[in-house]
């Protein structure tokens, strides 16, 4: 079973962005805590993580016939993105959509998702914890399958 993590604009800058927000650990620190999770889910991982929108789409695509299901974390695009929106649902794989924070509980603006029309199910607001859950539900529900 292989998964595909993806990382929206400004994750990259965990550890320098908003720290009482985000945490003061780094990227690196989350790439590297995914890689574990799914060691020990027994799934194979690959994580990518860009600041554009036709890059995260282009990766979408690309996953088809690749992966068997996508962790989506598309950060701020997830409250804009008609197109990644679309891309998940021209692929149909199943979606886990993540989030360090709780959108639902910060601004207004954060309180639409275009990403959760598209998912299974959304973890949201256990920082690192968002993802490894993610993996363990994408990895029984595709191998109950
Ligand atoms: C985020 C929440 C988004 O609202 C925000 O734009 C992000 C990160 C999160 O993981 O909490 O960049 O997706």
């Amino acid at each position: 079973m292989k998964l595909l993590v993806l990382n929206g604009p400004n994750l990259n800058m965990l550890g320098i962005r908003e720290p009482a927000l985000y945490g003061s650990r780094s990227y690196a620190d989350l790439v590297r805590f995914i890689e574990e999770t799914a060691k020990d889910a027994g799934v194979e991982v690959e994580v990518f993580q860009s600041n554009h929108e036709g890059m995260l789409v282009d990766r979408i695509q690309s996953a088809m016939g690749v992966f068997d299901g996508l962790v989506v974390n598309a950060a701020a695009y997830t409250h804009t993105s008609v197109a990644i929106h679309d891309a998940l649902k021209a692929v149909g794989l199943p979606v886990v959509e993540v989030h360090l924070t709780d959108p639902e509980t910060r601004e207004p603006f954060r309180h639409v998702s275009y990403v959760k029309p598209a998912a299974l199910a959304t973890f949201a607001g256990y920082g690192f914890d968002s993802y490894a859950r993610a993996i363990r539900f994408l990895s029984e529900a595709l191998s109950s399958k």
